[in-house]
């Protein structure tokens, strides 16, 4: 039984191919390499260069390999992109998966894991938050998640295809052995600036917002250790495979920290007290969002491993230097 990865040269993917096989799984990568890379796939595992939304393409795995999972992470991930480009979003993020649930449910595939977001509950009234907050996603980002997650509550019920959407908050850090983490060279998310700016492969940074209705006037936010992500779908596998229902759960450790304090947080941990910036708001930012996670540990059983800021960023500095030096050697 071979579980297909889209997604697995990317940052979560690669991360999940570590962990599955770690746990004994047979897996098959499917990514289109457009921001993920072929060195973070594991030689042993097969990696298809290709589009997941190829009806064709699809059809062809299915027929080669014995595939009754898929654990889904193929996406376009950033938010004003998404707000410039709605439309692409839509065609990358539903379109495309739509294709794939369909072919899917034709090649008889029983159980998909899909990568979504807090993205689904835009700025929500309460904190932390619950699966059962009412779901308004202010960004086009958002909404190409949410509109996914519904067409899988309907196809579940059409069809013998069982589903765990799991939404993701913050995910932040690297693989704890060193083998993988977040490589993307643009990437925007905080963890990964403020760690480039440790190591001086940026001048600086800027944090955006001091006014917000918060502690300390910036922006709170739930970091979850991508590892411990990782294990949430080895949980939801598990889950399936036993026969459990179709779920949707958000992923995050109940707790946030401001931008201020995980800054804090790189300078103490990397040693270098790198110029920061005070800037304004970036559109479309909550003020705080902290997954309440009470659904996951109860019906997944999901119990964090890596619950602590100054591994996480410890972790993403030794990946980032990791980094530099495979960039330095064009490797
Ligand atoms: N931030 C800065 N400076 C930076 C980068 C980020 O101040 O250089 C701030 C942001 O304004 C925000 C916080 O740090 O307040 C976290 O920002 P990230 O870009 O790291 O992450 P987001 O909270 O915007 O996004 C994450 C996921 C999205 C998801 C969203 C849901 O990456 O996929 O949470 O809340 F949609």
């Amino acid at each position: 039984m071979t579980i297909l990865v889209t997604g697995g040269a990317g940052y979560i993917g690669s991360h999940m191919t570590l962990e599955l096989l770690d746990a004994g799984e047979k897996v098959v990568v499917l990514d289109d390499l457009s921001t993920g890379f072929r060195w973070a796939v594991p030689e042993e595992v097969p990696l298809i260069v290709g589009d997941f939304g190829d009806a064709a393409l699809l059809r062809d795995i299915f027929a080669r390999h014995d595939v009754q999972s898929i654990i889904h992470f193929a996406a376009k991930i950033v938010v004003p992109e998404s707000v410039a480009d709605p439309l692409g979003y839509y065609s990358n993020n539903t379109a495309k998966a739509r294709a794939l649930l369909e072919a899917a449910v034709e090649a008889g595939v029983k159980r998909i894991i899909f990568s979504s977001t807090a993205a689904v509950y835009g700025d929500p009234e309460h904190n932390p938050v619950t699966e059962d907050e009412s779901l308004k996603p202010v960004s086009p980002y958002g909404r190409s998640k949410l509109m996914v997650e519904w067409m899988l509550e309907d196809v579940s019920r059409a069809h013998d295809l069982a589903y765990v959407a799991l939404r993701y908050f913050n995910v932040a850090g690297a693989d704890p052995k060193g083998r993988s983490g977040q490589s993307t060279p643009k990437a925007t998310h905080l963890i990964k600036v403020a760690v480039q700016a440790a190591l001086g492969l940026r001048p600086g940074m800027q944090v955006f917002g001091t006014d917000y209705p918060t502690p300390d006037g910036t922006c709170l936010r739930d970091y979850i250790h991508v590892t411990d992500l990782a294990r949430a779908h080895l949980d939801a596998l598990r889950h399936l495979r036993g026969g459990g229902e179709s779920l949707v759960c958000n992923c995050g450790y109940a707790h946030g920290f401001s931008v201020l304090e995980v800054i804090e947080t790189v300078k103490r941990v990397s040693g270098v007290d790198f110029p920061v910036e005070f800037a304004g708001r970036r559109p479309g930012d909550p003020a705080a969002i902290v997954a309440a996670n009470d659904r996951i540990r109860s019906r997944l059983g999901w119990t964090p491993r890596h619950d602590d800021l100054e591994t996480i960023v410890r972790q993403a500095l030794d990946w980032e230097r990791k980094l530099a030096v495979r960039n330095e050697s064009g490797a």
